[in-house]
């Protein structure tokens, strides 16, 4: 009998296999395209990483019954929007990372002001894909909102603000180590609503998307919505327990 983890993991390739060559259409642009921004849209799309909302995505599909082709358009959406928001993590103005999925950041190879606009270019592309693509048109707004919601102000746009905000106040603050049990609460519940926001609503919305797709009732997309929000979660620790232990060998970013 094979291993669930071997049947899991010939499901995740198959279905990697699917996304890539879906993306690579997706990311084939009309002549009006300036050929360096779609170059440079590719670069990062096209990159490799683990594909992971993409096939979430297609399993929640699967799971609730649906016919994983049609999910296929909103797998390539969310990792459009996954993939922005790495770019622009990247830049100096946040992160100032030098590396990415193995590669140099975006930025490195086409400028600060490319990056930014390859970004814009997925962001966009994204709802193009999903409003066109995804059927019945109801079916395809509802996604639309779903995966707006997710990456926008009160979503991952939202968690990078207030990622960003908490470094900047962490010198004023007690350390971790040094703080009281009720200190060590609050800053628990602090980095939980961070994490929630930043990397958690967009795996939350792979869920619900593939249960959209399926036309999943609302008591199913209710248990998607809830796994959802805690595999997000427990995702955002790992990377960040991993920027630590990791090495940029294996996790082809920069770490520390
Ligand atoms: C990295 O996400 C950034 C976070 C949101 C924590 P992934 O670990 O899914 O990155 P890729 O897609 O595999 O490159
Ligand atoms: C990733 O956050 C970016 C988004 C969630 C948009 P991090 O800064 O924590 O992750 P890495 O280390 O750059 O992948
Ligand atoms: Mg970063």
């Amino acid at each position: 009998m094979t291993e669930p983890t071997e049947s899991l993991q010939a499901s995740w390739n198959a279905m990697r296999l699917q996304i890539e060559a879906a993306l690579e259409r997706a990311v084939q642009l009309s002549g009006e395209c300036p050929p360096r921004l779609r170059e440079a849209m590719a670069y990062s799309l096209l990159a490799g990483g683990k594909r992971l909302r993409p096939v979430l995505v297609l399993m929640a599909c699967e799971a609730c019954g649906g016919d994983i082709e049609a999910a296929i358009p909103a797998a390539c959406a969310i990792e459009m929007i996954h993939t922005y928001s790495l770019i622009h993590d990247d830049l100096p103005a946040m992160d100032d990372d030098d590396y990415r999925r193995g590669r140099l950041t975006n930025h490195k190879v086409f400028g600060e002001a490319m990056a930014i606009l390859a970004g814009d270019g997925l962001l966009t592309l994204a709802f193009e894909i999903m409003a066109r693509d995804v059927r019945p048109a109801a079916v395809a707004a509802a996604c639309c909102a779903d995966l707006a919601f997710a990456a926008g102000a009160c979503g991952m746009v939202g968690g990078q603000v207030a990622d960003l905000e908490a470094e900047s106040q962490s010198t004023s603050r007690v350390p971790l180590n040094e703080a009281d049990p009720q200190t060590r609460a609050a800053y628990a519940v602090e980095l939980e609503a961070i994490h929630r926001r930043k990397t958690g609503r967009l795996i939350r919305s792979a869920l619900t998307l593939g249960g959209r797709i399926a036309q999943a009732d609302v008591a199913t997309l209710g248990v998607l919505d809830h796994y959802g929000t805690c595999i997000g979660l427990a995702f955002q620790i790992a990377d960040d327990v991993l920027d630590v232990t990791g090495t940029q060998e294996k996790l082809g970013k920069g770490v520390g």
